[in-house]
């Protein structure tokens, strides 16, 4: 499978969103950074913007909730045309049921893992899951430093969905750039998430296909 770019707005320029949306055109996945100011120190965005950018694009529209309550956003996020969503493993006692419920709103269902958090933690609940997010920095900002072990991550990922002969998908957020995607596609990521990158960029589309590895 060809590696997946999912640009997060985060970084975007919400003064000219239509025209920051624009020129996103070769991304695969618009990703949405979903903060509380309490699971994470930031506060990003809510329903209002998630409205306007379904309203300019027909791409994929990939929410990553960084929330102590994620399942109080599925409804809303399913019904303004979201198609990914993703929660933090940290917030849930009841991952499970979270993930039938996701799917149950016709969305695919993943979970994301803080730099601390190992891959072990999901053992019971790979088989339900659509995707699995590393995360490559803390969250809550854009523009961080990679953190490297979660290279050893993705890798014992892709060994797992190998030997269970699991289709979950590996995507990967936080300092993703021209140095660090090389290691990423190579460990089988399957989808590669930037914001500052991209959006520091002059020219999108070049960058994701670099980002691509093409
Ligand atoms: C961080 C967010 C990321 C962030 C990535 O909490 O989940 O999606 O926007 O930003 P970059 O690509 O600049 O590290
Ligand atoms: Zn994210």
């Amino acid at each position: 499978m060809n590696t997946l770019i999912a640009a997060s707005v985060l970084s975007a320029d919400f003064s000219r969103l239509a025209d920051e949306i624009n020129r996103l055109k070769s991304a695969d996945i618009i990703h949405l950074d979903l903060m509380d100011g309490h699971f994470v120190p930031n506060l990003s965005f809510g329903y209002p913007l998630v409205s306007c950018i379904r309203g300019l694009t027909d791409q994929p529209l990939d929410a990553h909730l960084m929330v102590t309550n994620p399942q109080n956003y599925i409804d809303g996020l399913s019904r303004l045309g979201v198609s990914w969503f993703s929660f933090h493993q940290e917030t849930v006692y009841h991952s499970h049921r979270l993930i039938q419920q996701i799917k149950d709103h016709g969305m695919k269902a993943g979970i994301a893992l803080n730099p601390a958090t190992p891959v072990n933690t999901l053992d019971s609940i790979l088989e339900d899951l659509d995707y699995v997010l590393v995360m490559s920095v803390n969250p809550g900002y854009s523009a961080q430093s990679f953190i490297p072990s979660a290279i050893a991550k993705i890798k014992e990922l892709d060994r797992i969905r190998k030997s269970r002969n699991m289709d979950f998908l590996i995507e990967v957020d936080g300092g993703v750039n021209a140095q660090t995607s090389p290691a990423l596609r190579e460990a089988k990521a399957d989808i590669l998430v930037s914001a500052s990158y991209i959006f520091g960029s002059k020219d999108y589309d070049k960058s994701i296909t670099t980002l691509k590895g093409q």
